[in-house]
């Protein structure tokens, strides 16, 4: 199954290395989605690319609680931010990226467990951009009411972001401020991002 976008999105801002493959810089962030079932095997696969990511002592503190189908799509959604619930309520599905806050080994505290969950986050993104399909993060989301309703507890877990997943849409239904954002946006240079020998 391929999801195609039904029009011509404009790259223009971006300035790609000679050789960088297209599956980074063609990735962005849409808000505008058009409200399909995603079909089962097709989660699956990008979910489960998620597992493959890289984690301090293989860790894996990753876990992506999504709303399933139609049923609790209105819950997760009512726990965003308003400003993200105006475009979100057209995804297919709506997820929270939970981190668990310790080591399964020691119980210590894990200070990388963030940074592996937006390991394990690209990964699921990439895969579903195999699909044809896009993911958009969010911090726009209502933290305590998330531990509160999920039931998370706070000593275990850490609420890190939410996301959707959803197949592109030519914008048009978005408000015209939004739609005017609708497009892939530029980076910092190269020279900016990587230093080579030393900070200055
Ligand atoms: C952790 C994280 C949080 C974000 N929060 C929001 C958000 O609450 N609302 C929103 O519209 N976009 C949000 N974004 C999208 C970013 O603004 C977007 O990724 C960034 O501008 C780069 O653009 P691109 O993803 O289209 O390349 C978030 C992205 C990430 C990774």
């Amino acid at each position: 199954m391929q999801y195609f976008d039904n029009y011509q999105i404009n790259f223009e801002k971006r300035n790609p290395a000679k050789g960088v493959d297209p599956l980074f810089y063609k990735r962005w962030s849409p808000r505008s989605f058009k409200k399909n079932e995603i079909p089962e095997d097709v989660l699956l696969a990008i979910f489960d690319a998620a597992r493959w990511a890289p984690s301090c002592y293989n860790e894996q503190p990753w876990v992506f609680l999504t709303s399933s189908g139609k049923k609790d799509f209105d819950l997760f959604l009512s726990l965003l931010l308003e400003s993200n619930q105006t475009w979100a309520c057209n995804c297919s599905l709506i997820g929270f990226i939970l981190g668990r806050k310790k080591f399964t080994a020691n119980k210590k505290d894990n200070p990388w467990s963030s940074f592996d969950c937006g390991a394990a986050w690209m990964s699921m993104t990439l895969q579903a951009r195999k699909y044809g399909l896009y993911t958009h993060g969010m911090a726009g989301i209502k933290k305590e009411e998330i531990y509160k309703t999920m039931d998370i507890p706070k000593d275990d877990y850490k609420v890190i972001c939410g996301f959707t997943l959803g197949i592109i849409e030519f914008p048009d239904n978005l408000s015209p401020e939004l739609s005017a954002r609708e497009q892939p946006s530029e980076r910092l240079s190269l020279k900016k991002i990587w230093k080579k020998g030393g900070l200055k």
